[in-house]
C-alpha cells in the first residue's frame, strides 16, 4: 500500500525536490504541499501536477486559529505521514497533538545539540569538528521530539555557516526519504514518547556519515536507500 503524505514547506523547498525524487522507488506519495507564503519550492508540486497551495495567515489571526485553517485543509487528505521540510512556523499544541506519531520534521543539527534558529553559526562559533541533520518526530517541546535518523558531516577549517549549510543540506536530502520511507512502510512508530523500529524500541537513531562535499560515506545496514540523491 502507498502511504499519502502531505508536505509543508516555507522556502526553497529542496527536501521537498528529494522527496518527489524518492517517490518511485519509495511506498509513500505526496499528495499535497501547502506552504505559509509564497515559497519557491511550490513550483515543485507545480511541476509534477500536485497541489501545491499557499495558506497564509490572515491579519490578526493567532497561532492557534491559523493552525487550525491549515488542519481543515489537510484532513479531507487523510494523510499518513505529515512532513515539515523548511515550514517556519512553530505549530501548536493542538496541531502537534492531531498528527501525533504522524508528523516528521527535520532540523539540520545533530540533535540534541542546536536546537532552535541559527544553527550553523553556533556550530562554528563553538569549534563542532562535526555538525548534521536530524529527522525527527514532532512532539509539544521544540526540535525534542525522538530522533529516528542522524546525517553527520564534517565542519572544515573556513567554513561559513553558508557552506556548512549547503553540506549539511546534501545529508538532509538522503536521510528525510529514507525516514519516510521507513515511517511510510510501518517500520517505525511513534509509541509514547520513544521510537520503535521493527517492533523494538529503538536505542539510538540510525546514522549515516558523508563526506566533505556532503556525499555518502557510510550507510546503516537496516535502512532502506531509496533517495536518488
Ligand atoms: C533545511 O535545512 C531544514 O533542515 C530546515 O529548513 C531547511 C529547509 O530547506 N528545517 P529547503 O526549503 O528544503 O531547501
Amino acid at each position: 500500500m502507498t502511504a499519502s503524505v502531505v508536505v509543508l514547506i516555507s522556502g526553497r523547498g529542496s527536501n521537498l525536490d528529494a522527496l518527489f525524487q524518492a517517490e518511485a522507488a519509495s511506498s509513500f506519495r505526496i499528495d499535497a504541499v501547502f506552504s505559509n507564503r509564497d515559497a519557491a519550492g511550490l513550483s515543485y508540486a507545480h511541476a509534477r501536477g500536485r497541489p501545491g497551495t499557499v495558506i497564509a495567515r490572515q491579519r490578526g489571526e493567532d497561532r492557534e486559529r491559523y493552525d487550525q485553517r491549515l488542519r481543515l485543509a489537510i484532513d479531507p487528505l487523510a494523510p499518513d505521514i505529515v512532513v515539515l521540510a523548511g515550514f517556519m512556523r512553530i505549530l501548536s499544541a493542538p496541531f502537534v497533538a492531531h498528527y501525533a506519531g504522524r508528523l516528521l520534521n527535520i532540523h539540520p543539527s545533530l540533535l540534541p545539540a542546536y536546537r532552535g534558529l541559527d544553527v550553523h553559526e553556533r556550530v562554528l562559533a563553538a569549534g563542532e569538528a562535526r555538525s548534521g541533520a536530524s529527522v525527527h518526530f514532532v512532539t509539544a517541546d521544540l526540535d525534542a521530539g525522538p530522533v529516528l535518523i542522524q546525517g553527520v558531516v564534517p565542519v572544515l577549517a573556513g567554513d561559513t555557516p553558508a557552506t556548512l549549510s549547503a553540506r549539511v543540506q546534501r545529508a538532509e536530502h538522503t536521510i528525510y526519504p529514507a525516514a519516510v520511507e521507513l515511517v511510510a512502510a510501518g517500520r517505525v512508530v511513534l509509541a509514547d514518547t520513544a521510537v520503535a523500529i521493527d517492533g523494538a524500541p529503538q536505542a539510538q537513531p540510525f546514522t549515516a556519515f558523508f563526506d566533505e562535499d556532503g556525499g555518502l560515506l557510510e550507510w546503516p545496514d537496516t535502512l532502506p536507500r531509496c533517495s536518488s540523491v
